[in-house]
Formats: structure tokens, C-alpha cells, sequence
């Protein structure tokens, strides 16, 4: 596949390697500029205990631990515990961490800041006792100077309560703790200010590109000429283009540089080749380099049009999107790296081109991953503005006011360069009333402020029931740059055809096929975000823990709708059988050949899935006839009398075989086979395999049918992280080392605890031959 470039992902993997590296070495302070990782050594307590922000509070009893860490997954599924249905039923309440490092005294005099990437949620940090800062939204990165409160040469401690007991707080599960990463951030007195530069690409063809760099200095030394250098490196590391530019900045001055380049032959990011450049910034005074950091960007224009939809570097392209939430599963809302690259190339596959980051602002390095695999993005800020929604009477309705301003603001400058965010979204089936002045005027606020951080993307809003809010008539829907509405495909489409100077995109769209037929037949609206790409944890009712709402459940086996979708949106020749998993065609679709009810189950009721010409069908050998795939895009329908044994259909077309998919009849599992994602892993909290568990008979056909008892144990220098079967209602942890398989499977994520060596997976369950696979861990 042309996005799994080795250079693309090499580079990811060094990045995320290098920030890890430097773990705990904080007295290493001798370049200009020191981005450390602050994730190793904290100490928790789930507890509200007095003092605790204090720098002599002592916290020798409380769990050590290295963040990202989301202590709600590590609870127990309760039907009574206050999340609710939004919060999958799992625990919340008030949380602690603390650390403590020391600077070293040749120190004093540079400026520190802390970074957190994110904290779920109302949080308080302290320094030394002394409070930074409060802020209640869980999912924008937070950055606090404390040059003034450190002690260099001594001890400091860093204390951060997170409170999430008032609940329910939020529609979907959040998790709770420090669950993203942080890092410590030295600089000299002059220095890029914290999302100081903004590269943008004003001019892009072929031939040549210009890349604009404004640069945000900020000097607390005294006044002196500062040089600003641009230095732009393509993906193999050769310079293209190297520019200075220099000022007097007078003490306490901050200036905003702006050079625009100019690079022939650019290699444009694409979503088959998502090209990256880098732009170092080196900032100079009197032949010294104060401060110099590295901007990944790409090359790349983009615009919507009325008639026909989404263009990419002058390519129409149809969105084929998902949504997103922000949990990955059994590990909750700290997710390992690994697992989203995992979950893109399984999206990719079937042909996924973008994301909604659903309804909140998403981790820096989940969007990194997709500029780096090729996904455009629509950034969302808000799931509420001021009314409240349904199951979440704690949520940001009650924080909108205070700090939309600082939120948007802190969302649009961390993200602003990444060249896979194509819009950005103000929010989700927003309930104020939109027919009025406030309305237009609280869509307005964040629109303009948007557009004065970010000149250039667009913004929208995921419109709800827009005909009965009247946006469609009361000129609310001509502020939007692109009117985004979710669901109603049909309105959508009337109301494109009414309006043929609007801009117009499913901003939430039904798997269904009337929903598919709506986008397939309507090239005016640029595309459709699905409900959801992955099932995610919460909004679902008890014994439910999560919803049947994604392409790919939980533990990212595949659902019928999977193969629907592939054969609707991938260009990938395919085919897929599904049957109903009753007689006479009752029951849900199951893709095996071996009933339950053997003794009842006579007539089986195929649907088939493919995108080529025609399908022919196989039982035991014997043909039962060819048929077209349907105009209506329709499953080709089959029915016959079932016999144990094989049934097979291939694909064709233009009369030539495309694909072929067989299904045969299981014996009882005797087997358990293995397939991890990764066969070797760097030690690196981000680098994760997920082990896939099969229960197959003697001739390894997977046995559906049984949910039997397994037990993971890791053996070596690794680590089993969580385990997981996909299965909805299952209340088993995802914490511990035994799984019931679903449907005949299950999965394991395991992860490297040493810089060499290797380790075994060891899965046993009682009556199946034992099965291990060997990790080996790399550099
Ligand atoms: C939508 C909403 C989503 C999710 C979905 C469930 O209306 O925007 O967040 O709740 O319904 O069907």
C-alpha cells in the first residue's frame, strides 16, 4: 500500500522514540531549547486528600506510576456508578498525581514551562503549592509557565488534581487522569513563543509552491537585532530552502515574523502520498541560537466547490468519512499510538479517506498519524454550547461562556499545521436556539476568532434538524463557510439543490443504504461522515457498556457493515458472504457455515457484498448460478438448502475473477492460532501489538460459536496491557489476563518492557491446544 511509507513511518516512530529517550535526565539542559518528556514517576492517589498540592504533602503512599494514565478504565463496569450509560457505567471521581524533579542551579535564568497534552478533566495544577491554573474542558492542551515559582538546584513538585465527580459530565466516555502526554519545555529570554509558528501554503501547483512562515518571538532579553531563520527540509532531510529575516526587538517585545518562500518541483501531500516537509526555526541574537525548533507541514491546496464537492491540490475527491471518539477501546482514553495505526490501516482498507475527531479535540500525535497515513481531518471543538444535551448535565454548557474563547483558541494554534485538518467544526447538533440573535451571534464569535488564528481553513458546524431550527431559512446557514449537517441526507441534498451557491457535507451520516444512495447520487455534497468508524466506549444502556454504532467493534473485529461499506467506497476488488443466521432467513448476518441449529437450520438466506460486475455461488462444489450486482447497491441475495460443507462465491468482473471469499463448515475448536499486528516492537510506552485470537477446528476453520475462557500470560521482557473480545455487554475487566472469546475471538495488547530481547504471548483455555507467539523487540 502506497501510504505505508517507510519514510513516513520511520520518522513517526523516531519522533515518538527520541521524545522518549530523553525520559528522565531534566538536568540535560544544555541546548537552547529542552522539550522533555514529563510522563515518567508520578505518584496517584483516587482520593481528594488535604494538602495535597503542597510541596512537603508526603505521597510515599501513593501508586507510582508513568502517565498517559486514565484510572477510569481500571474501574469495574456498575450499573450505579454515575457515568451512566454516557460513561459505559465505569467510575469517575477526583484523582491526584504528583511529581517530584529537580533543575539544575546553571539553570536559573531560563524560562520553563509545563505542557499537558490534556487532562480529563477540571483541573488544578500546582507548582510548589503555588496554583497555575484551573480549567474544566479535559481535552485541550494546557501550557503554564512556572520559571518564577522553581527552585533551581532543589527539590520541585508538581501536584494536579482532576476532578470528574460531578456526573454524568459527558454523552461518551472520557476517562479520567493525566491521559495524554506531558512535556517540560526550556527555553533562553528570546525565544519562539508556544505555537509560535504557523506554516500555510498561499500558492501550490505542480511546478512550484510558495510556504509562508510567520514566526511569533518574543524577547524578555534586552533589546537587540534578532535573526529569524527558516530552513525547509524535505521528507529524505535535503534542505529546499533556507531564509533569515531580522528585527530590533526591544525588551519584553513580541513580534511576528513573516517570510514566504518559494519551492519548485514540491512533492504535494496527498492522501496516497502524504508528502511532509519540515521547517526548522532558529531564532539568533549576536551570533548566538537562542532557540530553534522543528514544523512538520505539507504542501497542499484545497477548496470546496457548490457544484461538485471537495478538491485536493485541484482533484475533485469524495469524503469518505468516519467519526471518531477518542477512547481506543480496552485501554480507554490513553491510547497507545500503535493502536490507531492500526485501527487507520484497517479504515484504510476499506476504503476511508477522513476523519471527524468527534466532538472534541483529539491527542496532538493522533494527528500527526494522520498527516503521516494520508486522512483529511474536520477538527470539532464543541459537543455543547450553552444548552444542555441528554445524559450529560455536567458538560461544557456550564463552562461555554468562561472559556469557548481560551479553548477554541488553544485547539486552532496547537493544530493549525497539520496539513490533514481541512475544516474545522464549532460544534455538534449544537440545541441553543439558532433562530435568534444570540444564536447567530454565539456561531459568529467562534467563526471570526477562527478566522483571524487561521486564515486558512473553513468552518462549519454539525447542524441538527436544520428545517425545524429554520437555519435553512433564517440566513443562518450562508455564515458557514460549509453548511454541515448530520443525518437527513435527503434534506441536505434538497436543500444543495435549492441553495446552489452553498458548500455543502454530511458532517454525520446512517450506515444505511438510502444514506449511501444520497451521497453516491449527489456530487454537490463533498461527503459523508459515518456514525462511527469503530464502536467506542459509553453511550449505550446497561447491560451494554458500549453501542453498535462502528464499522469495526471495539477489539476491531469486522460486522457485516464493514464489507457493506467496502463494497461501496473501496476500489479494492472484494466480495464477502454474509448469511442470516437463522432458517428460512430470521436472525442477524453472520459470515460462517456453521449454524447453531443444525438441526432446524434448512434454508440459508445469503447476502453477498461485492463491488465487481457479477458474483457466482458455490456449494460443495456446485455452481447455483452467477448474478449482477444491483444498480440500488443492494446485497446480491442467494437461497438455498444448507448443506454442511463449503460454500464459496467469486467474483468477477469484466469476466475476469477479482476476488473470492469461502466459508466452511467448523468442527468443535480445538486450536487457538495467533496473529499479532506486530511481530516486533521498540520499548516504547506508544509501540504496541494486538495479538488476535482465533478458536479454529483441526483444519483451522474459525469455530463462531463458542465463548470459551482463555488466560494470556506474557512470558520475557513484555507486557500484556489489556485484552478486550469486542463483545458489548461484557462486564469482564479489561485489565487482567482472562478473556472470553466472542464469537470465537478475542484480543491481547501486549508491549516490550526492555530495550532488547523478546517475549512470548502464551494463550490456554481448557480442552484447546495452547498456542504462543514471540515477540522480538527492536530498536
Ligand atoms: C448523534 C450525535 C452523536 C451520537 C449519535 C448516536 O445525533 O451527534 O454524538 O450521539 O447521535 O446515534
Amino acid at each position: 500500500m502506497k501510504y505505508f511509507k517507510g519514510f513516513a513511518f520511520t520518522a513517526l516512530w523516531l519522533m515518538v522514540l527520541s521524545f522518549w529517550s530523553c525520559e528522565t535526565k531534566v538536568e540535560d539542559l544544555a541546548d537552547s531549547r529542552v522539550v522533555q518528556s514529563f510522563n515518567k514517576d508520578w505518584r496517584f492517589v483516587q482520593d481528594d486528600p488535604e494538602g495535597a498540592e503542597g510541596a512537603r504533602f508526603s505521597d510515599s503512599d501513593w501508586r507510582m506510576l508513568d502517565v498517559p494514565h486514565d484510572w477510569s478504565i481500571e474501574g469495574e463496569f456498575n450499573r450505579d456508578n454515575p457515568t451512566a450509560r454516557g460513561g459505559g457505567y465505569l467510575p469517575a471521581g477526583i484523582g491526584w498525581y504528583r511529581k517530584s524533579f529537580t533543575l539544575p542551579k546553571s539553570a536559573e535564568g531560563r524560562k520553563v514551562w509545563i505542557n499537558f497534552d490534556g487532562l480529563m478533566a477540571n483541573s488544578d495544577v500546582y507548582i510548589n503549592g503555588h496554583h497555575l491554573g484551573h480549567r474544566p474542558y479535559g481535552y485541550v492542551d494546557i501550557t503554564y509557565e512556572l520559571t518564577e515559582h522553581l527552585q533551581f538546584g532543589k527539590e520541585n513538585v508538581m501536584a494536579v488534581r482532576l476532578d470528574n465527580s460531578k456526573q454524568p459530565a459527558s454523552r461518551w466516555y472520557t476517562g479520567a487522569g493525566i491521559y495524554r502526554n506531558v512535556k517540560l519545555i526550556v527555553k533562553e529570554d528570546t525565544y519562539v513563543d508556544n505555537n509560535g509558528v504557523f506554516v500555510t501554503t498561499p500558492q501550490v501547483s505542480e511546478e512550484s509552491a510558495v510556504v509562508n512562515v510567520k514566526t511569533d518571538v518574543v524577547n524578555t532579553g534586552v533589546a537587540s537585532e534578532v535573526m529569524v531563520k527558516s530552513l525547509v527540509k524535505n521528507a529524505d532531510g535535503q534542505l529546499v530552502l533556507a531564509d533569515s529575516v531580522s528585527r530590533q526587538l526591544e525588551q519584553n517585545e513580541k513580534y511576528t515574523f513573516d517570510q514566504s518562500l518559494q519551492v519548485e518541483s514540491p512533492r504535494l501531500w496527498s492522501l496516497d502520498s502524504p508528502e511532509m516537509y519540515v521547517n526548522e526555526t532558529e531564532v539568533w541574537v549576536n551570533g548566538e541560537k537562542k532557540d530553534h525548533l522543528s514544523t512538520p507541514f505539507g504542501i497542499r491546496s484545497f477548496h470546496f466547490d457548490a457544484a461538485t464537492g471537495f478538491h485536493l491540490n485541484g482533484e475533485n475527491i469524495r469524503l469518505k468519512g468516519v467519526c471518531l471518539h477518542h477512547d481506543g477501546g480496552a485501554v480507554g482514553a490513553a491510547v497507545p499510538l500503535a493502536i490507531w495505526e492500526e485501527r487507520f490501516k484497517q479504515l484504510k482498507e476499506i476504503g476511508i479517506n477522513a476523519i471527524r475527531t468527534a466532538h472534541n479535540p483529539f491527542a496532538t500525535e493522533f494527528l500527526d498519524l494522520c498527516d503521516q497515513m494520508g486522512f483529511f481531518v474536520m477538527n470539532e471543538t464543541f459537543d455543547t454550547w450553552r444548552a444542555s444535551k441528554n445524559n450529560a448535565d455536567h458538560g461544557y454548557q456550564h463552562h461555554f461562556d468562561d472559556w469557548w474563547e481560551e479553548d477554541t483558541r488553544a485547539i486552532v494554534l496547537r493544530d493549525r499545521n497539520h496539513p490533514s485538518i481541512f475544516i474545522i467544526s464549532v460544534g455538534n447538533e449544537i440545541r441553543d436556539n439558532l433562530n435568534n440573535e444570540q444564536g447567530f451571534e454565539t456561531y459568529k464569535m467562534q467563526h471570526n476568532l477562527i478566522h483571524r488564528l487561521d486564515g486558512t481553513r473553513p468552518v462549519t458546524l454539525a447542524l441538527f434538524r436544520p428545517n425545524q431550527a429554520h437555519v435553512y431559512q433564517n440566513g443562518f446557514a450562508e455564515l458557514m463557510d460549509v453548511v454541515g449537517q448530520n443525518y437527513r441526507e435527503n434534506e441536505l441534498a434538497q436543500a444543495s439543490i435549492d441553495n446552489p451557491d452553498w458548500k455543502v457535507m454530511g458532517t454525520e451520516n446512517g450506515h444505511t443504504r438510502q444514506a449511501f444512495l444520497v451521497w453516491r447520487d449527489n456530487p454537490s455534497i463533498a461527503g459523508h461522515f459515518l456514525w462511527t468508524g469503530i464502536d467506542y466506549l459509553g453511550e449505550a444502556d446497561w447491560p451494554e457498556v458500549s453501542h453498535d454504532y462502528g464499522l469495526f467493534d471495539r477489539a476491531g473485529f469486522t460486522k457485516p457493515r464493514t464489507w457493506e461499506r467496502m463494497s461501496w467506497w473501496s476500489e479494492t476488488p472484494m466480495v464477502r458472504i454474509y448469511r442470516r443466521e437463522h432458517h428460512l432467513g430470521q436472525g442477524g448476518l453472520v459470515d460462517d457455515w456453521t449454524p447453531t441449529d443444525f438441526d432446524t437450520y434448512d434454508e440459508a438466506h445469503l447476502e453477498i457484498y461485492t463491488n465487481a460486475d457479477e458474483v457466482e455461488v458455490f456449494h460443495n462444489g456446485e455452481s447455483l448460478g452467477t448474478k449482477k450486482r444491483p444498480e440500488d447497491a443492494s446485497p446480491i441475495r442467494f437461497r438455498l438448502t444448507f448443506q454442511p460443507g463449503s460454500i464459496e462465491a467469486v467474483a468477477r468482473t469484466n469476466g475476469e475473477e477479482v476476488a473470492v471469499h469461502e466459508l466452511k463448515t467448523a468442527k468443535g475448536p480445538s486450536q487457538i492460532v495467533l496473529s499479532p499486528t506486530k511481530t516486533s516492537l521498540v520499548n516504547n510506552w506508544d509501540d504496541v501489538s494486538i495479538v488476535r485470537v482465533k478458536l479454529v477446528d483441526e483444519e483451522g476453520i474459525l469455530s463462531p460459536n463458542l465463548a470459551k475462557k482463555l488466560t494470556f500470560e506474557v512470558t520475557g521482557n513484555g507486557e500484556l496491557v489489556a485484552v478486550d473480545n469486542g463483545a458489548r455487554d461484557s462486564h469482564e475487566s479489561f485489565v487482567t489476563n482472562e478473556r472470553r472469546t466472542a464469537r470465537g475471538q478475542a484480543i491481547a495488547i501486549v508491549r516490550a518492557t526492555a530495550d532488547e530481547g523478546s517475549f512470548q504471548v502464551n494463550v490456554t483455555g481448557e480442552g484447546l491446544t495452547p498456542a504462543s507467539v514471540e515477540i522480538t523487540i527492536g530498536q
